[in-house]
């Protein structure tokens, strides 16, 4: 062969091998960092990149996450170790003088080591998953090509703007299995949520193994459809051992809600001496807000709660127990004979008070077991103590007030954190049936937790936010998962992204590279971002 023709051949084989890793150039990380520097060049890992750990064996965990995820989609076998490092090397380095919020990491891409650092475990885990998005999306399958395995040199720094980063699920109304738990717990953890609020009870399911009560798991977790099928099911207390274990690997907290004095309906059929009137009653089978509910001058309610709340609370080590008290109606407590002689001997002047009374009782025992209380907004009504965590859901009203009053507050408005409501915009006949409520990505996306009202010290006891997932018309995991994504995506933008850093045209691009991560870990996401007919719509509503 001719010298120059080897020389081309030369040139040719090495132009095509740096077309091959040639990395992407956009950073596409959802939620939005605080600061991204990009710089020339990129880091290709090979078979040879060394994964190391330094600062302590809190970050074992972490390398071995990345040495394991990687082996999956190259092919090679990755190890962990402390100190060998090689040409190339992915460093987690936990460093206690770094910032003091837990939360916060930087990533440093250069072309021969990337480094990852925090001064905890979690902010190291959340550099790790902002990594993860640095690589294409086909790192996360199997057997991905060299193409994958490049990514630009860059420094990141970031941390949360809310400590309280909320997704809930209600598993009553339609129960979904562990197995599904748990991919929502992943999926929680990979976009930095750290807070898994699990509404267990409801008027149509209880959905927690309570050994002192055995009914509650044989009867009030199952019900009878119109159809007459029986639905249900419940977890039992090594499943949700499982949960909470699994979730704490994942730096997410897992808050238990157990709902009183209303939604008890599942409750009263097992138990029905527990409500005013004594029943009988059935598993509710329809949906809405039920008169019956637990009657508050009968002492037996209490003392079945504090069993029930004594089984609960070594199963969660969170701070915070969900006690609801939401939508608890007052009729039968108005012709209840034992109600009325609660409200005289506590000299209570009304319904909301006796609420109050119950609501604080209840605070009582469990400030007694070493916990506080979280509860929906109407906990306010006839006054909440102090110490009481408040969710806004009925719009930022109840929020407003409570953080006014020095209580914290989760902030959940029906106007932006409801995803059971649809996806698309109210079109000009919106459907009758199940409700006609509708929630866009792009209303998602303007939800700011900390109102304007609030004057900066009020403003420190807004805790953060969260996305609500009501099932009622929720009766699949493939639907849950599809009314989650990708706005549980706008969601975690508007509770950790800071709010010069959000962009929703941006946001939406990032969205149509997650589809194909989401695809990878084989979510059923909405394509609602790509609606234009729902785009055009919304900007005509902005617009009035
Ligand atoms: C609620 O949506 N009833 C809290
Ligand atoms: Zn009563």
């Amino acid at each position: 062969m001719k010298k120059s023709l080897v020389l081309v051949n030369l040139f040719l084989i090495i132009f095509q091998l740096s077309a091959e890793v040639k990395p992407v150039s956009s950073i596409q990380i959802i939620p939005q960092p605080n600061k991204i520097t990009v710089a020339d060049g990129n880091f290709q890992l090979t078979k040879d990149t060394k994964i190391l750990y330094k600062g302590g064996d809190a970050a074992k965990p972490i390398a071995e996450k990345l040495a394991a995820k990687l082996s999956r989609s190259t092919g090679f076998q990755y190890a962990v170790s402390t100190s060998v490092a090689g040409k190339t090397s992915i460093i987690f380095v936990l460093d206690k003088k770094q910032e003091a919020n837990a939360e916060a990491y930087k990533v440093s891409v250069k072309p021969k080591q990337i480094m990852v650092s925090a001064s905890s475990a979690q902010g190291l885990f959340y550099g790790l998953q902002t990594l993860r998005q640095l690589f294409p999306a086909v790192i996360e399958s199997e057997n991905s090509t060299p193409t994958a395995w490049a990514i630009p040199c860059v420094q990141i720094e970031d941390f949360p703007r809310y400590a309280y980063r909320g997704l809930h699920l209600d598993v009553s109304r339609h129960f979904f299995d562990k197995k599904f738990i748990l991919k929502y717990i992943d999926m929680m953890a990979m976009y930095k949520y750290n807070t898994f609020h699990w509404h267990l009870t409801d008027d149509q399911g209880w959905r927690i193994e309570i050994k002192k009560y055995p009914l509650l798991t044989k009867k009030s977790a199952f019900r009878t459809e119109c159809s007459g099928d029986t639905t249900g099911g419940f977890y039992t207390q090594e499943d949700v051992k499982e949960v909470v274990a699994y979730a704490a690997e994942r730096f997410v907290t897992v808050i238990p809600e157990i709902e009183m004095p209303g939604h008890a309906v599942a409750v009263l059929a097992a138990y029905p001496e527990l409500s005013c009137s004594g029943g009988p009653f059935t598993v509710a089978n329809t949906w809405g807000v039920f008169h019956d509910v637990f009657c508050a001058g009968n002492d037996k309610t209490f003392e079945f709660l504090e069993n029930v709340m004594t089984e609960i609370v070594p199963l969660f080590p969170s701070k915070y127990i969900h006690i609801g008290g939401d939508e608890c109606k007052k009729t039968r407590w108005e012709r209840c004979i034992k109600c009325q002689a609660r409200m005289k001997t506590e000299n209570l002047a009304d319904e909301h008070k006796l609420q109050s009374y119950f609501i604080n009782r209840m605070e009582k025992f469990l400030q007694s077991k070493g916990k506080q209380i979280i509860g929906w907004d109407e906990i306010l009504e006839g006054g909440a103590s102090k110490t009481a965590t408040i969710m806004s859901w009925r719009g930022i009203k109840g929020g407003i007030e409570a953080a006014k009053a020095g209580n914290y507050v989760v902030m959940t408005p029906g106007t932006h954190c409801y995803f059971d409501h649809y996806q698309g915009v109210e079109s000009e006949e919106p459907p009758a049936f199940p409700h006609n409520r509708f929630l866009p990505l792009q209303q998602v996306y303007t939800f700011n937790p900390t109102p304007k009202e609030l004057n900066a010290d009020e403003a420190k006891y807004i805790l953060g936010g969260q996305a609500n997932v009501w099932s009622e018309y929720i009766p699949t995991t493939n639907q849950a998962e599809y009314m989650l994504y990708p706005r549980a995506l706008a969601m975690i933008e508007c509770l950790w992204s800071k709010t010069e850093n959000k962009n929703y045209e941006f946001f939406e691009q990032k969205v149509h590279t997650h589809y194909l991560r989401m695809e990878n870990y084989g979510i059923n996401f909405s394509k609602s971002a790509d609606r234009e007919s729902t785009k055009i719509k919304w900007q005509s509503i902005q617009k009035k």
